[in-house]
């Protein structure tokens, strides 16, 4: 860019940063996310640092806040509450470090890191040891007066005390602090600052009872918390469940390091960062950042990086400040938590309750670090409400575990070829018919044996005779669902971690691991495959000799290789098969004539299942074509590994006794099987008899 095209470029941003701000700070309004203003204030602030002859009074990065809301109090700042400037990356981090010592070469560097809490600031003042004010941070100069509010929080002191003489006593570094805190706790004023926030728990439950009512969500914990405070009735305040961490102590204690403010905060009966320290490099810190990363989802609140200050006062004061942020203190930022991507399609799942819920699917974008696929719309009031079409470009937020969400529609993007989206008027599972309920926001399927079924067909389906998927148990797959994250069998292959994530308590890790175990499940057999599409009396057995049967017919590589064979049967031709009877006959003729399941089994080849032959034994095939049965229980095997043995030496395995049946192999305490055997004659054989076969 030359240096007009960069002038030009900072008034631009400027002006958009200006206008963002104004609609945030004063009417309470936001057009656009934290995220997005960040990366605009940050390119305005590069922008500045490189070019110093194009700061003016009036750029953003001058000044802190807006202006303070008229309806509370104003409050002066005594010490003026700065910001911190922002690096997004290790490379950035470094940087950061070469220009301080830098700029004071002889300073004492050792760094203090601690969690950035996602909330916002507030400064308290202790008069004669009583809380006397709160105030908001305003434009750094001035803020409100929000007293009444922040003393609901249980977590502020409303009177200071040295909350534990031994620990004081105990801890060598902050003694020599005692006399000075006991006089200032007794006559004089302390100044705290720390970080008003809700827990994403917190966050959640609002809004679910919020949802319930029918009432427009709230989009994060931190603007919730913030509205919360803001409110001139208390009461509010007081119900929202609000939190204090501290993470400074502007009154001057002499004391030395940042360290000791935390550990002198903390003797007062303040909540401080557990997870902070010292750390004596730069290395040692990057380490710090990306453990905490890894773990961020599972933090009881939302954090967007660390902050990383020079433990060292004196050396923090010698670097000074620039700007609005002290030389000394930096926010080391996480990747953040939204992006943008295209809505491909919006598809209606329904919930295990049969709530209809409408979902995006989305272009696969990586959000935090992870895959998101797919986002919770909630309801046809919340498309309405952000003016959602098919085909739009979106603003999609995924927040710990918090569901992505489309939270923005960028409607100047449009192209003019998206597609309005219309509820549809029955349930898309059973065709049956809907209801509002909950207030008319949300749309019900009442067929009860629907949702059911959906519900049994995913648990069946990833079962162990089945996909096998074990990683993928009922209680997941119920959350997912009822999410709206899945809502079919085929579903399942197009999960990305970032969808998982999501579901309580599943850490990054797992997430992951589970989404290799998914794609490593999409190879089947085909006798497991017919089985796991749970067709009415297809027992595990029947699949097998179907299997079998169609295998016979052509060559099987995919689910659709397999639909297009299996359609071509009727029932007659189907009776052929042995142990087939009536029943199995027609309910296999009419799963393979029904729409739904043909859409699926299209579904299920475009996710990538594919189709093996099973394994072939090396071993001599001595049961060939030898019928089975079991019955009783087994010492040496479980069940499903002497019937697996059968089967690689060429026998099968039935259910039911007849005279076609060449060995009943009997356990401990065997069944009527074991009877009806000995009245047909068939041949009966102990477990040892069975293991001298194998030999
Ligand atoms: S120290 C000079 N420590 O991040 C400002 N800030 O842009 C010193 N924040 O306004 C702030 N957690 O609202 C500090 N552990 C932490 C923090 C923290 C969150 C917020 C605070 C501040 C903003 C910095």
């Amino acid at each position: 860019m030359t240096k007009q095209e960069i002038k030009q470029r900072i008034e631009k941003l400027k002006k958009e940063i200006n206008h963002h701000r104004y609609l945030y700070h004063v009417l309470d309004k936001q057009e656009i996310s934290d995220a997005a203003l960040d990366s605009l204030k940050h390119e305005l602030y590069t922008l500045e640092q490189k070019n110093p002859e194009f700061i003016t009074k009036d750029s953003p990065t001058q000044r802190v806040g807006g202006k303070p809301l008229s309806k509370f109090k104003k409050v002066h700042h005594k010490v003026r509450m700065l910001s911190l400037e922002d690096v997004f990356s290790v490379g950035e981090f470094e940087d950061w470090e070469t220009r301080i010592k830098k700029f004071y070469p002889s300073g004492k560097y050792e760094y203090f890191g601690e969690l950035k809490i996602d909330g916002f600031a507030i400064s308290l003042t202790y008069e004669n040891g009583f809380l006397k004010t709160a105030a908001t941070r305003g434009d750094g100069m001035v803020g409100e007066d929000v007293t009444q509010n922040i003393k609901t929080i249980e977590s502020i002191p409303l009177k200071l005390n040295i909350h534990s003489e031994t620990k004081i006593n105990k801890n060598k570094n902050i003694k020599k602090y005692k006399s000075n805190v006991e006089k200032i706790i007794e006559k004089g004023t302390l100044e705290v600052r720390g970080e008003i926030y809700m827990s994403k728990k917190v966050f959640l439950e609002i809004n679910k009872e919020r949802k319930k009512r029918g009432e427009a969500l709230y989009a994060n914990p931190r603007n919730t918390a913030a509205g919360s405070v803001r409110q001139l009735d208390s009461k509010i305040a007081a119900s929202r469940k609000l939190e204090f961490l501290a993470y400074s102590l502007v009154t001057d204690f002499g004391q030395k390091e940042h360290k000791d403010e935390h550990d002198i905060l903390s003797v007062l009966g303040f909540k401080t960062d557990k997870d902070a320290g010292v750390f004596v490099s730069v290395k040692e810190i990057e380490k710090f950042w990306e453990d905490v990363m890894k773990k961020r989802d599972k933090l009881a609140c939302q954090i967007d990086g660390l902050v990383i200050s020079v433990n060292d006062n004196a050396t923090f004061k010698k670097l000074g400040v620039v700007g609005k942020a002290p030389r000394g203190a930096v926010a080391f930022k996480f990747p953040a938590e939204e992006a943008t991507t295209k809505v491909k399609d919006i598809v209606v799942r329904v919930g295990r309750t049969g709530a209809l819920t409408p979902v995006a699917h989305l272009d696969t974008v990586s959000i935090g670090g992870t895959n998101v696929t797919r986002a919770s719309l909630h309801n046809e009031d919340e498309i309405r409400r952000l003016g959602l079409k098919i085909g739009d470009t979106v603003l999609v937020q995924r927040a710990g575990d918090v569901i992505p969400k489309v939270i923005k529609v960028f409607k100047k993007l449009r192209t003019g070829n998206e597609k309005v989206f219309k509820m549809p008027k029955k349930c898309p599972i059973c065709g049956g018919p809907i209801e509002k309920k909950d207030g008319g926001v949300v749309q019900k399927c009442i067929n009860k044996k629907c949702s059911a079924k959906n519900k049994e067909a995913l648990h069946h389906f990833t079962s162990k005779k089945a996909f096998d998927i074990s990683g993928l148990g009922p209680k997941i797959l119920d959350k997912l669902s009822d999410e709206g994250l899945i809502s079919d069998v085929a579903d399942i292959f197009s999960l990305e971690e970032g969808d998982l994530i999501l579901v309580e308590r599943f850490a990054e890790r797992s997430a992951s691991n589970l989404v290799e175990a998914i794609k490593d499940k999409k190879e089947i057999t085909l006798g497991r495959f017919i089985y796991s599409l749970g067709i009415l009396h297809i027992g595990e057995e029947t699949s097998i000799d179907l299997a079998k049967y169609f295998t016979k017919k052509g060559k099987i590589e995919s689910p659709m290789d397999f639909f297009n064979i299996a359609k071509k049967e009727n029932v007659e031709s189907l009776l052929k098969i042995s142990d087939i009877g009536p029943k199995v006959a027609e309910s296999i003729v009419s799963y393979f004539s029904d729409g739904h399941n043909a859409s699926l089994l299209q579904k299920l080849d475009d996710v990538g299942i594919i189709i093996k032959s099973p394994k072939v034994s090396l071993q001599k095939q001595i049961f060939k074509d030898k019928i089975f049965i079991l019955t009783g229980e087994l010492k040496h095997f479980t069940r499903d590994e002497a019937k697996e043995k059968i089967r690689n030496l060429g026998g099968n395995v039935s259910s039911s006794v007849s005279k076609k049946t060449d060995f009943v192999l009997i356990g401990k305490n065997p069944g009527s099987k074991f009877k009806k055997a000995k009245n047909l004659g068939v041949k009966v054989i102990s477990e040892i008899e069975f293991l001298k076969m194998l030999k």
